[in-house]
């Protein structure tokens, strides 16, 4: 079993540092999901623990040995990418076993490898089918399989759903989880889609420009987010942000009309004037709550099992989530409650108050 760990990791391109100092211990069989907006460094941050990018700075171990100047074969690692690169020319069980027939192996060792992964993937009665006559899921899935036959201590994944229709994605995360059950291995799997980190990772690391933002399970990043980046990052509809001043223990909204909120529980008490901004999710609006905040609804949006008003009040926007809004209207005055005590601040560079 193999563990992964950064210590001070750093790159840099000529002058220009993209990953600016990264520290994490990935623990054996954990899946660890990096997550972050496009070009905040999740894929160089890949490339450099499979070798791929050269290390510019601080210490990558696998299974407690250095890697820094180990070649990308040597490293017991396997990686996927969201491109899945197939040899159209070979069938599915050629283009699995091609790593093996590279290493050497045995027609019969290379066969029996290749059924054992085919069978973990469903892929076993397509073992004779080129690339063209597969499916994007079938396809992906033969660039897993591919993966897999080479048995590696370390699986990457760089963002290998994000090339399929929603709804395969859906399909393809419930067998990559399931995968992770099965192999046991562990995994390195890298998206800029917040659902999927959510929904895959034993532990989610939030990245921005070259730095992480915070670490833990996915839970814990979305109770109690470390910053205001994270907060807005994790969670869907995202979560609204209203400015606040806090005026005689409470807090007054100068955008919606000077409208008060409760003050929430912290560990000290914020000075009267202090300006914040208060964080509360949409989901978290909820009948008979003891905050109530008047707004009129400018859109509804229906889902079914849930909906969606997308709100104003003065200069603020906001929106609320309830599976009893079928009956909202636009245009519709109403008054939003909820339970203060679920409202987070921030100060003016977005660090959480507590
Ligand atoms: N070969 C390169 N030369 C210079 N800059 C690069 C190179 N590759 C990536 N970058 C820069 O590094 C940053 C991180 O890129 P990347 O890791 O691909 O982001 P992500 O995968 O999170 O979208 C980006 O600003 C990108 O422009
Ligand atoms: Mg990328």
């Amino acid at each position: 079993m193999t563990g992964v760990q950064l210590k001070d990791l750093r790159k840099a391109y000529g002058g220009l540092e993209v990953i600016k100092g990264v520290d994490l211990t990935i623990d054996p069989k954990e899946f660890v999901v990096f997550v972050g907006p496009s070009g905040c460094g999740k894929s160089t941050l890949l490339r450099m623990i499979a070798g791929l990018e050269e290390i510019t700075g601080g210490e990558l171990t696998i299974g407690g040995e250095r890697m820094n100047e180990v070649d990308p074969s040597e490293r017991g690692i396997a990686m996927v990418f969201q491109s899945y690169a197939l040899y159209p020319h070979m069938t599915v069980a050629e283009n699995i076993g091609l790593s093996l027939k590279y290493a050497g192996h045995s027609r019969s060792a290379i066969a029996e490898r290749v059924q054992a992964a085919a069978k973990t993937l469903a892929l076993d009665h397509l073992l004779h089918r080129k690339p063209k006559d597969l499916s994007g899921g079938q396809r992906q899935r033969v660039a897993i399989g591919r993966a897999i036959v080479r048995n590696p201590k370390v699986f990457l994944f760089d963002e290998p759903l994000s090339n399929l229709d929603a709804e395969l994605r859906v399909q393809m995360r419930i067998e990559i989880a399931r995968l992770h059950k099965d192999l046991k291995a562990t995994i390195i799997y890298v998206t800029h889609d917040q659902v999927e980190a959510m929904t895959l990772a034993d532990k989610i690391v939030v990245l921005r420009d070259g730095r992480i933002e915070q670490v833990g399970a996915p839970l814990d990043l979305y109770d109690n987010p470390a910053n205001q980046f994270v907060a807005g990052f994790i969670g869907s509809p995202r979560m609204n942000f209203i400015a606040a001043t806090v005026e005689k223990g409470a807090l007054v909204l100068p955008d919606m009309g000077g409208q008060r909120l409760p003050m929430p529980k912290l560990a000290a008490p914020l000075a009267d004037g202090s300006t914040v901004t208060l964080g509360l999710r949409p989901e978290h609006f909820k009948a008979g709550g003891s905050a109530n905040l008047d707004v009129s609804i400018e859109i509804v949006e229906h889902l079914g099992g849930e909906s969606f008003a997308y709100a104003r009040q003065g200069a603020a926007v906001m929106t609320i989530a309830t599976d009893k809004g079928r009956d909202w209207q636009a245009g519709q005055k109403m008054t939003a409650s909820f339970d203060p005590a679920k409202i987070l601040l921030f100060d003016a560079q977005g660090q959480r108050i507590r």
